[in-house]
């Protein structure tokens, strides 16, 4: 209830003596406050229910609960704690003047009264309380200034976070994009030019044994020096050998000029034009990127990738970047794997393989494609799942993780390419992520 009359400043005197009350209640109400009355400590915690004074004047010998005990009951009740208590006493012994005091009452007057002590106590007291509240105003304000400030500071580094960590990732990408297109670039002209010479002397060879089925034909009996030299080197053998070789030779610079192929598609980390792209070209590249971590070494067989790819449309996307989720999703994946092979032999292993599989599919009615990773490396808690996504989060040691790359994942299939993108994990069994993407992407 309010303690405002009309703007008037409301005063309870409490007291059992009639004479006490009539003498304060004139005197105050002459001065100009409104003054409520209690002829006891009961009957003043009833008026306190219906109407809260700004100050009480309160009779320290009372019949029934004195005045101490009022006090204590007051400064008991959490909304009435700060209201300024006066005692009046007759008593002027020092011992009741402490004990009043520790029980919360702010100060002494003494019977008899003299009218101006009364109210410049009164006063005193009023003005401390306005004080106190201005005071315990301005703390708010300056708590809540304070709060917005923190929350503010806390907003910005995240946000400065935030930028500095794709930046890092957006570096680490494209140092990592421009280093496979250099190599790739490297491998070119001297695979080129191996393969086209291979044809020349594929050519040759042809000619030479031709020429020399021709010596044969023509001249069937050599000269035993001749015929020595065709036995020491097995013609017959080289002959056929050799084809053979340049065959293989063919082989092998066609699959570096794949390699170099798939470099030169992964490195496409050109991240502002959208184009249409094959999905499974992506893929592929960023496999042959990370072939080295796939293959068997004296601790474990290779890692096995099983492709389960659908008929994709080419989508509409920013091809370097998805290749970019590809990237962390399969070296997350990887690292999955070799954590789970911790421990175990060789042979544990082959009897478990690593298996990495990879499955992609349209749906032509909502124009989507999912692409599924899934391993069985050392999967997740929920725990840890609810932080993945988080940026800087790494379970990995120093130096081996950053914790930014499921982060930079998720951006790029959501804010860029409005795609969604979801896990299914189990601890020690392994881990499905799942990443949709709209076919075309929406402007
Ligand atoms: N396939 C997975 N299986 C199990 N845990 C995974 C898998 N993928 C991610 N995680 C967990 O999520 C965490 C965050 O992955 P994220 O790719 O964001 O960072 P990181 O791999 O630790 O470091 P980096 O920045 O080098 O990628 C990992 O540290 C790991 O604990
Ligand atoms: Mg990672």
């Amino acid at each position: 209830m309010n303690s405002k009359h009309e703007g008037q400043t409301t005063l309870l005197i409490v007291d059992d003596n009639p004479t006490n009350i009539k003498v304060l209640f004139e005197f105050l109400r002459k001065v100009g406050f409104r003054v409520l009355v209690a002829k006891d400590g009961g009957d003043a915690l009833n008026k306190l229910q219906s109407a809260v004074p700004d100050l009480i004047l309160l009779d320290v010998m009372m019949p029934g609960i004195d005045g101490f005990e009022t006090c204590r009951q007051i400064k008991a009740n959490p909304n009435h704690r700060d209201l300024p208590i006066i005692f009046m006493t007759a008593l002027a012994d020092t011992d009741n003047k402490v004990k009043g005091l520790s029980l919360g009452a702010l100060d002494y007057i003494t019977k008899p009264f003299q009218q101006e002590e009364v109210l410049a106590r009164i006063n005193l007291q009023l003005k401390l309380r306005s004080l106190t509240r201005e005071l315990a105003d301005k703390n708010q304000q300056l708590a809540e200034l304070n709060s917005q400030l923190e929350q503010k500071v806390k907003e910005r580094t995240s946000q400065l976070e935030k930028a500095q960590s794709q930046l890092i990732l957006s570096e680490k990408m494209s140092s990592l994009g421009q280093l496979v297109a250099g190599i790739a670039h490297e491998i070119n002209n001297p695979v080129s030019f191996i393969g086209g010479n291979l044809s020349h002397a594929q050519d040759y060879a042809r000619d030479l044994i031709h020429l020399l089925e021709l010596y044969g034909k023509y001249y069937p009996e050599p000269e035993p020096e001749i015929l020595e030299e065709i036995e020491a080197v097995d013609l017959e053998y080289l002959v056929k050998d050799f084809t053979k070789l340049l065959d293989s030779m063919k082989e092998g610079t066609k699959r570096l000029a794949d390699i170099s192929g798939s470099m030169r598609t992964f490195s496409r980390s050109d991240t502002r034009t959208r184009v249409a792209f094959n999905l499974h070209d992506g893929i592929d590249s960023t496999l042959m990127i990370l072939k080295h971590r796939l293959k068997g070494n004296d601790d474990r067989p290779p890692i096995e990738i099983v492709k389960k790819y659908g008929k994709l449309p080419e989508i509409e996307c920013y091809p370097g970047q998805l290749n970019q989720v590809f990237m962390n999703l399969l070296s997350n994946a990887i690292d999955a794997v070799e954590e789970k092979n911790v421990g175990r032999s060789f042979d544990d292993i082959s009897a478990d393989p690593n298996c990495i599989t990879i499955e992609t599919e349209y749906f032509p009615e909502s124009r989507q494609v999912a692409i599924r990773i899934r391993d069985n490396g050392i999967g997740m808690t929920p725990d840890i799942q609810n932080q993945i996504f988080d940026y800087l989060y790494t379970t990995k040691a120093v130096g081996k993780g950053t914790g930014l790359g499921l982060a930079i994942v998720r951006q790029i299939v959501e804010d860029q390419h409005g795609g969604t993108i979801a896990l299914a994990s189990q601890p020690g069994r392994g881990t499905e992520f799942n990443v949709t993407l709209p076919a075309q992407l929406s402007t």
